[in-house]
């Protein structure tokens, strides 16, 4: 089981590609922008492209450290096309993908996405010298597509060309506006800093559902989102009575019978722009599917808040969705 690599490797060489043949598939999936990796807990080798190579020169296998695989990531993510470099003095990995910036700290689960802050659920170990960082929080913040085997124990990290340029299409464009497709579904989110924002257009495109972004009439700025400081989006979700106001919206909601609404979770709950959203409108007798991304909690007491806010609404169990969420699992939410 440990060799799982080993045995695809293997598998494919039953199969009938020649070295010279994996040499050339290797070739073309990086000339096109394609990346796979696969990396297995205790297995100190990676296989990139079907390539087994190693974690690191000592021998380093991943570990789980609370739900988490934990592992030295300067050779993964230079295989993603990243860079990692290494401050002993401030004990900080940042590490760069494109435009991209994360920082990481040694023993401390606040992170830093192009300066703006998020919360770890593991923080960054040192273990016998080797430096362990999350990988999922970093390939899902560069946009991979990461994926968890429980039998094989194995994460399986993937950008293709075609996803990579949806992405980019997504943080280029502004939200698609409703009002158009007459369909009966609405996904409304409010995403500070992305990660809501891709699950919601997943989730609009499996529902067949319009999708409408709220935004803040004053954005936020990272430092409003730097929740290690007396941060506006803390100050706010301390505040009962803040209700931070949303830019008009162009949509008439009693169009629609079922409402998804997205938001990052906001210490345990949701932001406070969205208790304006709710109770701005009548949502009385539609459906309401909350949905959130998180640093790693769940949806906490979202749920209940928004069934206080929309009594007369049939508001179902909410879900966590990360940026690598999948159809299949969107499908199965909704047919709950
Ligand atoms: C002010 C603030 C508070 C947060 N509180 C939590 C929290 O209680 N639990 C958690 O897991 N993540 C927390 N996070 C992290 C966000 O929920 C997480 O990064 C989310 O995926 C961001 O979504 P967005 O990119 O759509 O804004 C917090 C982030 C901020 C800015």
């Amino acid at each position: 089981m440990k060799r799982v690599i080993s045995i695809l490797l293997s598998l494919f060489m039953v199969l009938g590609f020649t070295l010279t043949g994996c040499a050339v598939e290797e070739a073309e999936t990086q000339a096109t922008g394609n990346v796979e990796i696969l990396l297995q807990i205790g297995n100190p080798n990676m296989a990139v492209n079907g390539v087994e190579k190693p974690i690191d020169t000592e021998g380093t296998a991943p570990i789980v450290i609370n739900d988490r695989t934990m592992l030295p990531v300067r050779a993964v993510v230079e295989e993603m096309g990243g860079v990692v470099a290494w401050d002993g003095d401030t004990q900080t990995v940042t590490l760069h993908y494109g435009e991209d910036e994360i920082r990481l700290v040694i023993d401390s689960v606040d992170a830093y996405v192009n300066d703006s802050a998020q919360m770890l659920d593991v923080a960054p170990i040192i273990i016998n010298d080797r430096t362990m960082l999350p990988i999922r929080f970093i390939a899902e913040r560069f946009r991979f597509d990461v994926a968890w085997n429980e039998a094989e124990q194995m994460v399986t990290i993937t950008k293709t060309g075609q996803i990579a340029e949806q992405v980019s299409t997504l943080d280029t464009t502004p939200a698609k506006q409703p009002g158009t497709s007459g369909s009966n579904n609405l996904v409304v989110y409010f995403s500070a800093t992305g990660t809501t924002k891709s699950v919601a257009e997943k989730i609009a495109e499996v529902a067949g559902a319009d999708i409408y972004e709220i935004v803040p009439k004053i954005p936020y700025t990272s430092e409003d989102l730097n929740y290690s400081s007396d941060c506006r989006a803390n100050r706010e979700q301390q505040d009962d009575a803040a209700r931070p106001e949303f830019e008009p919206i162009a949509v008439n909601i009693s169009d629609y019978d079922t409402i998804y609404i997205g938001y990052p979770i906001w210490w345990g709950t949701m932001p406070k722009i969205v208790n304006t959203f709710l109770e701005t409108y009548d949502l009385s007798d539609k459906t309401i599917m909350p949905f959130c991304t998180s640093g790693g909690s769940g949806i906490g007491t979202s749920v209940s808040a928004i069934r206080n806010i929309c009594p007369d609404a049939e508001v179902k169990d909410g879900m966590r969705g990360t940026s690598s969420i999948t159809n299949a699992q969107i499908e199965e939410w909704i047919a709950k």
